[in-house]
């Protein structure tokens, strides 16, 4: 097979390109490990920034997401004591939109045959060659039979477990990774929310989540060692510590109910650079990943995938090279900067084991500044909300 552009993993950075570059008439093939069942199985985050939105409208497949998505004024940090909100619609003049992660992967999944995007799934050992060259190709596995795909580009969208990374000398890229000292322990359920906007809490025991779906399915979390074991936490358990955590303002209003999922996931900042290596681009989790903090990995995905695509259509309509050449730097400033967005958030919100009684006071202070502060509750509004492209 010959295509112009080949990309690993049909996850939400692959899905937003394949349809980006095929509304740009480009000839797009996503070779996908997984069966679309297991795509739509993992567990995702909940929060659109506009960059997201703004692209899913772009490509005329906005429709659900703003009949079902529910869009978001503000949120709320909590200290034990209060609810501090950040009003980020008057700060920034923009919203974020509250919209399962899961749903926007389907939308995109279920638009792929009418728009022309072929998906090959449970695709087996894939593998990229001569990405340093300027005929690279894939290899893979379908059906029982070896395939190949010939390309000029092929974009890493494959998560960051995916062989795209691997495919880059270790002597040219450079990862950066901080894993912190817990986990989330998350559930859903079928209950209405205990607040009409998310809730981030720090409290003495540790952090809490207060999310959502829609009005009638809830999403919380909270921080747990790292050893933790999910069958430790039988529903009613969780449900009393969430309550502890979020504060009496939000357990009078939380309604509890059977957990339909419940997991733990660690938290990671990760970044490799470059993004580039010849004729390989990396998007999304295959180059990054943040503490779900800040609610930043689905959106850094889709910024990846705004200038990626931006940079591939010049390259074929205008044989403008310097924007692919670019596209590393160019995303790379606005990852590493909600990098550190997500990473302060998370060491603000958490209970980190080593923390002594200044580094708790030093939290406590903090969020009782950006309470007290326009100018800090605006700091955290234009990153939350996403910053430019
Ligand atoms: N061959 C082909 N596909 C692969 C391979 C492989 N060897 N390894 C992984 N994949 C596929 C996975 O099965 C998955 O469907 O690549 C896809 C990667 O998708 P994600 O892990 O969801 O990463 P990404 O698309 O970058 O998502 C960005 O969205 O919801 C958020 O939390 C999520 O931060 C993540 C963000
Ligand atoms: C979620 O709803 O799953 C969610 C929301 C905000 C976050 C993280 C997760 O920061």
């Amino acid at each position: 097979m010959k295509t112009q552009v080949a990309i690993v993993g049909a996850g939400p950075a692959g899905l937003l390109l394949g349809h980006l570059l095929r509304a740009e008439g480009l000839d797009v093939v996503l070779v996908e490990r997984a069966s679309p069942d297991y795509v739509l199985g993992r567990i995702r985050a909940g929060v659109l920034e506009r960059t997201t939105t703004d692209l899913m409208d772009r490509l005329g497949l906005g429709a659900r997401m703003h009949a079902e998505g529910l869009p978001h004024d503000g949120f709320h940090l909590a200290d034990g004591e209060r609810l501090i909100r950040i009003d980020i619609a008057a700060l920034t003049g923009r919203q974020v939109m509250v919209y399962g992660q899961t749903e926007l992967t389907r939308d995109l999944m279920a638009a792929a045959p009418e728009r022309g995007l072929e998906i090959l799934y449970d695709a087996a050992d894939v593998a990229l060659h001569d990405v340093e060259g300027d005929a690279p190709y894939l290899t893979y596995r379908k059906d029982g039979s070896d395939r190949r795909i010939d390309c000029d580009f092929i974009c890493g969208c494959d998560g960051y477990h995916g062989p795209s990374r691997q495919a880059i000398p270790p002597s040219v890229g450079t990862a950066f990774e901080k894993v912190y000292p817990f986990g989330w322990l998350g559930i859903l359920a079928d209950v209405a929310p205990c607040n009409h906007e998310l809730i981030y809490a720090n409290h003495a025991r540790g952090f809490a989540l207060a999310s959502m779906r829609s009005e009638t399915r809830s999403r919380y979390y909270i921080q747990v060692p790292l050893d933790e074991k999910v069958e430790d936490w039988p529903d009613e358990r969780l449900w009393d510590e969430l309550a502890v955590r979020l504060g009496p303002e939000a357990a009078a209003h939380m309604a509890r109910g059977p957990a339909l999922e419940k997991s733990i996931a660690p938290l990671r900042s990760f970044v490799f650079e470059p993004m580039r290596h010849g004729r390989l681009l990396l998007a999304g989790d295959s180059a990054h990943i943040v503490p779900p903090t800040g609610a930043k990995g689905l959106n850094l995905a889709a910024s990846d995938v705004a200038y990626l695509s931006e940079a591939l259509v010049a390259y074929y309509r205008r044989n403008d090279r310097d924007a692919v050449a670019g596209y590393s730097s160019r995303a790379l400033a606005r990852v590493w900067k909600a990098e550190r967005f997500s990473w302060q958030l998370t060491r603000l919100m958490h209970r980190f084991p080593d923390n002594d009684a200044f580094d708790r006071r030093m939290q406590l202070a903090d969020l009782d500044y950006i309470a007290s502060s326009t100018a800090a509750q605006t700091s955290i509004a234009e990153n939350y909300v996403g910053l430019p492209l």
